[in-house]
């Protein structure tokens, strides 16, 4: 029996089949309520949510939406400002829009919400705003724009994948919620700015893994392992900026990363772990048995030769000194399928660091000028942001620049 043979709003799980067969696939497709009266909980109580209603603060010294443990979806927006946005207007759109963040972030509605209850179940969303050159600009701050990246010699960039004025970046566990809010903040934004790009992606959900585990990404790898971690000095000194008018914001680079799934595909498997440096099953380094086991770069094969290649990943994209790393908190996307099938998909590399020229900069060159994994993906879209600092309940995103 399919799964697709059950009426919507009945779950059947793969996971119920498995374990018990016909009994299990049919308790599985009784309506959670009737479920819980067969255990003997209150049939009248609510239904648990399960994390429907969990909240990511959306005030303090930083933005929500980095530090933040990465919730199931993202979806970033470009704008451009519209001709005569000047700062008056950018400090109202501004304002407007950390109202409507504010809000729906708490799950509840924005204001003049036309879907009011879209807005209730938070699901963990963040909002988060970031700068780019015109943005300062039309401020008359230009000296203060983050500096363009050097052209790499992987990049076959698209204009419609890049740059931007202003971005808007929305997470949440929920897609629904997802899609409220970005209705919501384009609404708002629309008379002062026009979309540029919308990058949608998601992740592993936290439903189909322990809490704390890596995501895979859509090449089948372990994606995230050496990353600073929130809560240490490393991650403190690695991602936000320390002094200006950018204190407790930082940077983000957006690079939109192509797979060539299919060329991948051909690959086998003892090529795919050389290229990373690293094995797709435990996601241990070549010299290694676990995943948090620290690769051995001196280590040779009997026959003289590095076991981590000279052109792994690893190697290339490694930082001596753990508070330079950058933070990746990357996204899968799968914008569909050609006509003969073949999926529009990689990754929405997004990297935050303090200092794009002395962190991301010198990792993207080197991966640039030799990296195994080259041979499968291309960077088509590139974008650089600076993240405001967050703001307190009376405040709003940008004063710090604009006020
Ligand atoms: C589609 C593109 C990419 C894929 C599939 C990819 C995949 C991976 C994988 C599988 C790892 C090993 C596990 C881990 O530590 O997360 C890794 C590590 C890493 N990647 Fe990438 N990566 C991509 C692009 C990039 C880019 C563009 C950069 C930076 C410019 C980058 C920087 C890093 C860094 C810093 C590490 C950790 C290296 C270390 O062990 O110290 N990656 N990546």
């Amino acid at each position: 029996m399919s799964e697709h043979e059950f009426p919507p709003g009945r779950r059947l799980t793969r996971r119920g089949l498995l374990a018990g067969g016909a009994v299990a696939a049919a308790a599985a497709c009784v309506p959670t309520s009737a479920v819980s009266d067969a255990a003997g909980r209150a049939s009248a109580g609510p239904t648990p949510l399960p994390g429907g209603d969990a909240v990511e603060p959306f005030h303090g010294v930083h933005q929500a939406g980095i530090a933040t443990s990465p919730q199931t979806f993202a979806v970033f927006v470009g704008f451009d400002l519209r001709p005569g946005t000047d700062r008056a207007a950018l400090t109202r759109l501004l304002r407007l829009l950390t109202d409507d963040a504010r809000r729906l972030t708490r799950g509840e509605p924005a204001l003049a919400d036309t879907d009011a209850e879209l807005a209730l179940l938070p699901a963990r969303l963040t909002v988060t705003f970031g700068f780019g050159a015109g943005l300062f600009k039309a401020a008359g701050a230009g000296h203060l724009a983050p500096q363009p990246l050097p052209a790499f010699k992987v990049d076959a960039l698209q204009p419609r994948w890049s740059d931007g004025d202003l971005l808007i970046q929305v997470c949440a566990d929920d897609r629904l919620t997802l899609a409220h809010a970005l209705r919501v903040l384009v609404r708002d934004a629309r008379s002062f700015a026009t979309v540029r790009w919308a990058q949608h992606g998601f992740r592993q959900s936290p439903q189909v893994r322990a809490p704390g585990t890596t995501q895979r990404n859509l090449m089948g790898q372990l994606d995230g392992t050496v990353n600073p971690r929130p809560g240490t000095a490393d991650f403190e000194r690695a991602v936000w900026v320390r002094d200006g008018w950018l204190r407790g914001g930082t940077t983000l680079v957006l690079r939109r990363i192509r797979m060539d799934l299919e060329k991948w595909d051909a690959a086998d498997r003892a090529a795919k772990e050389f290229s990373v440096g690293r094995r797709l099953d435990t996601g241990a380094p070549l010299t290694g048995h676990a995943e948090t086991d620290e690769p051995d770069f001196a280590a040779l094969s009997p026959s003289g030769l590095p076991v981590i290649s000279e052109y792994a990943h690893i190697r290339r994209a490694r930082v001596a000194d753990p508070g330079m790393r950058i933070l990746r908190r990357a996204y899968n996307y799968e914008d569909g399928l050609s006509s003969e099938g073949r999926p529009d998909a990689g990754l929405l590399f997004a990297s935050y660091q303090a200092d794009v020229a002395r962190q991301f900069v010198p990792i993207q060159q080197r991966i640039a000028e030799a990296d195994l994994l080259n041979q499968w993906i291309t960077p088509i879209g590139s974008a650089v942001f600076a993240i405001p600092p967050g703001c307190s309940p009376d405040g709003w995103i940008g004063e710090t620049l604009l006020s």
